[in-house]
């Protein structure tokens, strides 16, 4: 259960994952684009998880309608202030966003720092309309290789003050971490917090790359972390927090089944691990369904999901000040 007298969070939220199905078909209708279904039954299945996929990629291509009819900037803050409004009817206090703006970008050929501007803007316009608080990542789509990455990481570095950190995504196996190098170096110089999906496709070397080589602070998943003892401790010794993501792990075939979610094994050794949705609108799932269907189902007792829900606010990308005023 979701403790109501502790801050509920969601750090590992993609808003580019969350884009609503009838703001699809609305959005779909004004910039003429041919979509698979043209009702909301209809279309469920092209733009969500009904069964669960076979790999990784196959998950993320149901994200690609959403940004298919990302036609304009104004269609950009339209989606990032309708995530403000969901995460804030959904209960959360604190999200930390993310978003591709090369991704959200490449359909249309808008400009990559105008898609980073656009959902700044409807972040900040969501901000003063709901009650909840919300920084923002930057995601380099690593499917899309280097030189895409190097433009989105241009785009986030010129709006560099509404950007709390970067982060690396998309297609782990067939693009390591280590082709990413200079990118996050570069990151990390201009100050921005860094997190990194790794050990979700890949395995428990690709997070050991991603904390020693590009500064991860945060693990977005990180299950195979589990399969390598030093690991498991360096986690915990050093703080390196893991952002699971439950059902995305059973939707992606990460895991097989909720019983053999590491999530028990990583609580139980220390390490803040925390509970989120990743893709909540693609999933058909909201945070509240993780503490109360998947968290139990991953064998986490009441104690457990209390120290995860703990965990949000200690890994939150704030300053201790700015923990201290959520909620
Ligand atoms: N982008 C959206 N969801 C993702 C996931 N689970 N892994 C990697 N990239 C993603
Ligand atoms: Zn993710």
């Amino acid at each position: 259960m979701i403790d109501a007298r502790l801050p509920l969070t969601d750090i590992h939220r993609h808003l580019d994952g969350n884009i609503r199905a009838a703001t699809i078909l609305d959005l779909g209708r004004e910039f003429n684009i041919a979509l698979p279904a043209n009702s909301l039954e209809a279309l469920r299945p092209h733009v969500q998880v009904v069964e669960n996929q076979p790999d990784l990629v196959s998950f993320l291509q149901k994200l690609d309608w959403g940004v298919k009819v990302l036609g304009s900037l104004e269609a950009c803050r339209r989606v990032a202030l309708e995530n403000v409004e969901d995460a804030a009817r959904a209960g959360i206090h604190y999200a930390e966003l993310r978003f591709s703006p090369g991704y959200m970008a490449m359909n249309h050929q808008l400009p990559i720092a105008g898609v980073v501007e656009a959902v700044i803007d409807g972040v900040r316009a969501g901000c003063q309309q709901h009650n909840i608080e919300v920084r923002l990542i930057g995601i380099m789509s690593r499917t899309f290789g280097e030189e895409a990455c190097l433009n989105e990481l241009e785009g986030l570095l010129a709006h560099r003050d509404g950007i709390t950190a970067v982060d690396l995504a998309g297609d782990e196996l067939g693009f390591p971490g280590s082709e990413f190098l200079s990118h996050f170096n570069r990151a990390r110089d201009a100050g921005f917090r860094i997190t990194v999906h790794a050990g979700e496709a890949a395995g428990a070397e690709s997070i050991w790359q991603a904390i020693r080589e590009l500064g991860a602070e945060r693990i977005g998943h990180g299950v195979k972390a589990v399969e390598d003892p030093a690991l498991m401790d360096f986690l915990a010794a050093q703080g390196i927090g893991i952002e699971s993501c439950l059902t995305s792990n059973i939707q992606t075939s990460t895991v097989a089944h909720l019983s053999h979610h590491p999530l028990v094994k990583f609580l139980d050794h220390g390490i803040l691990a925390t509970l989120n949705t990743d893709d909540p609108a693609v999933q058909g799932i909201e945070i509240a369904h993780e503490y109360q269907v998947a968290a139990p189902q991953a064998g986490l007792t009441a104690e457990h999901i209390r120290t995860a829900q703990e965990n949000g606010l200690k890994i939150a990308f704030l300053s201790e000040e700015e923990k201290q005023r959520i909620r």
